[in-house]
């Protein structure tokens, strides 16, 4: 990595009694990065941000925080700030109170007139600097997540530590605040580690995500990598959309493979998506992308055929259920309304389509349980 490391993990592992939430894990953040842990629930993502904050103490490995070892520190010891997933703000304080709170205890004490300067630049920062006298009830929910902000900023820390900042938003806000919380990382320059569930708003915000799973960090890379090369089917479908299906390993051909698909049809020049070694004849899986699949027959394209299941308005786009036959998963594919015909026809419930999708756009990986 080009930055200069701000927050490091080597080796990093954490049990709660006989259960690993955490099987150790490597991480380095860069100076000023936008980095999210996106995984499902369950899978040690608030586990990996508490030891960062100092909330947990790790079992084995080190974690540095700008350049210190920092992994038996407390945590107001360490220059990092976290805002809660359910916000924590004091409801018998006002506002400005709250966004002291943290400039009035232990290392990060400041005197009274510091402390009202930097409230209201961090009241500022996130637009509410007219709400200083309110307590937090009488505030949107909106509002409080912003506040929560603010007083994790206002102790200026060096590494924002988010989790699940707007999984408490209603869709439409929580849209709205995507775009805020990117443009004040923008302006802050501050390294933001941030965790979610939602893959969207992690492909939306990052620089890099790390896609963990059961402990693990599955994969690491920026939200064009994870999405244009998977590492594995998991990663495939976890980011994004993926129609994953059965398929036959036949060989390679230098970096691209031959596959059979379940009606029996071949496919040469197919992308290789993992570094498992595939042996010909071996069980494999596919991964289409709904965006790359198109119908009607091209030239070069591989001769699919499918049932029209069932036809999914979304507005702007359809999205069509089809079945091929042999297999029992339902394959999902995008057919945008301005590229439908002039007559405006989509194809019907229970006709036959063809489809094409270029050889490169199908990966295929060893086959392995995506839960
Ligand atoms: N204090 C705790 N005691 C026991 N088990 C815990 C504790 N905190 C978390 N866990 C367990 O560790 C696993 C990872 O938890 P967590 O890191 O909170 O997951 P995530 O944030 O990804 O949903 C979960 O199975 C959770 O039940
Ligand atoms: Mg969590």
């Amino acid at each position: 990595m080009a930055l200069q490391p701000i927050v490091t993990l080597e080796n990093v592992a954490k049990a709660y009694g006989t259960f690993t939430a955490l099987h150790s894990i490597n991480l380095e953040i860069g100076e000023g990065e936008f980095v999210t842990l996106l995984g499902p629930s369950g899978c040690g993502k608030t586990t990996t941000l508490r030891l960062i904050g100092g909330f947990e103490t790790a079992d084995s490995g080190r974690i540095t925080l700008a350049g210190a070892d920092v992994t038996q520190e407390p945590p107001y010891r360490r220059a990092v700030n976290t805002v809660f997933q359910d916000y924590a703000l004091f409801p018998h304080m006002t506002v400005a109170e709250n966004v002291a709170y943290g400039l009035t205890v232990r290392a990060g004490r400041k005197p009274p007139a510091e402390r009202a300067a930097r409230v209201q630049e961090a009241l500022s920062l996130v637009g509410l600097a007219d709400k200083a006298g309110r307590m937090p009830q009488q505030l949107s929910g909106g509002q409080r997540q912003r506040i929560a902000m603010a007083r994790a900023l206002a102790r200026q820390p060096k590494v924002l530590l988010l989790d699940e900042p707007l999984s408490a938003l209603d869709v439409k806000l929580r849209e709205a605040m995507q775009v805020e919380l990117k443009h004040l990382h923008q302006k802050l320059g501050i390294t933001f580690l941030m965790v979610t569930h939602d893959q969207q708003e992690a492909l939306v915000l990052s620089n890099r995500i790390a896609v963990m799973k059961g402990g693990h960090i599955a994969q690491i890379g920026s939200p064009s990598e994870l999405y244009d090369t998977p590492a594995t089917p998991y990663v495939a479908d976890f980011i994004g959309a993926a129609n994953l299906l059965p398929a036959t390993y036949l060989g390679s051909d230098g970096a691209f493979a031959r596959i059979r698909l379940p009606d029996g049809a071949q496919l040469s020049g197919v992308a290789i998506g993992s570094g498992k070694t595939l042996k010909e004849g071996d069980a494999a899986l596919i991964a289409i992308r709904p965006e790359r699949l198109s119908i009607g027959e091209s030239q070069n394209g591989a001769p699919l055929s499918a049932t029209v299941a069932d036809q999914l308005f979304h507005g702007g786009r359809f999205q069509l259920e089809l079945r091929f036959d042999n297999v029992d998963k339902p394959v999902f594919i995008d057919v945008l309304r301005s590229s439908v015909a002039a007559d405006g026809s989509v194809p019907q419930q229970g006709s036959r389509v063809s489809l094409s999708v270029a050889a490169p756009d199908v990966m295929v990986y060893a086959a392995e349980a995506v839960e």
